[in-house]
């Protein structure tokens, strides 16, 4: 069975303080019982929040797909788990736009990932021009062709994916809770296609994309939707912990 999961994408945003506070708020909160809350500070801040959270999952946003050795301003899973960090993004819009992640880096990660037994959610969506041109399933299979869907079976089982429309993330551009049931629904009938039934239900598949409590309820009701990635409203602890109840 997918978890429903809701997850908080820091970026580069808070102060060492205000992430601590707000480590300590979403910690003091009801968060129902079946839901997984992760959250992903500034890698700087792993240690910090990871002392701080009560049933929150730590994660850092990036990480080296390198063991460790001359690789100035990188991080290692080892280094990460070092300080409490049990998860890591792979392949969000922003590395992949800004920092040049490749598909073989990415796969890179995931390996790399798999063979240190940590876990990972990867990103994936398409740009604003390959929805206007109505390309989106193709491309956002071929990206899921190129960097996870190398892994067995085995290794597929319970992984999480989040499928976030570049167009959609910090834009305040949601898209609708038909356009992200649509995508989830392919992403689970091409991993069962690839894998079989049994992988496809144990798949995570959260949406991002400028989700927050006025549209995730809507957004979550997709029987596909297993919960979100969360940017902008991850940074404030009433909206967080409202995304937790809106399934
Ligand atoms: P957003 O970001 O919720 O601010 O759109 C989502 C993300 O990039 O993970």
């Amino acid at each position: 069975m997918a978890n429903k999961i809701i997850a908080g994408n820091w970026k580069m945003n808070l102060s060492a303080k205000e992430a601590m506070d707000l480590i300590k708020g979403i910690s003091q909160q009801e968060i129902p019982s079946d839901v997984k809350v992760m959250v992903f500070p500034s890698a700087l801040y792993t240690g910090l929040a990871a002392t701080f959270a009560e049933g929150i999952e730590i994660g850092v946003q990036n990480f080296s797909e390198n063991d460790n050795g001359a690789y100035t301003g990188e991080i290692s899973i080892a280094q990460t788990k070092s300080v409490g960090a049990t998860i890591g993004l792979i392949g969000h819009s922003e590395r992949r736009a800004y920092y040049k992640e490749d598909h073989a880096t990415l796969k890179a990660k995931v390996d790399k990932a798999i063979s240190e037994n940590f876990d990972f959610i990867f990103c994936c969506g398409e740009p604003l021009f390959i929805r206007e041109e109505g390309s989106e399933l193709q491309f956002v299979q071929q990206q899921l062709d190129d960097s996870l869907f190398h892994l067995s079976a085995e290794q597929m089982m319970n992984k999480i994916i989040a499928y976030e429309p570049v167009w959609a993330i910090g834009t305040g551009k949601t898209a609708t809770s038909e356009q992200a049931e649509d995508m989830h629904r392919n992403i689970r009938l091409w991993i069962a296609e690839k894998y079989n039934e049994q992988v496809a239900k144990s798949v995570s598949i959260l949406y991002g994309g400028s989700c927050k409590p006025s549209n995730a309820k809507e957004i979550f009701a997709g029987p596909n939707v297993d919960g979100g990635l969360i940017g902008g409203a991850s940074l404030n602890v009433e909206d967080f912990t409202a995304l937790t109840h809106s399934f």
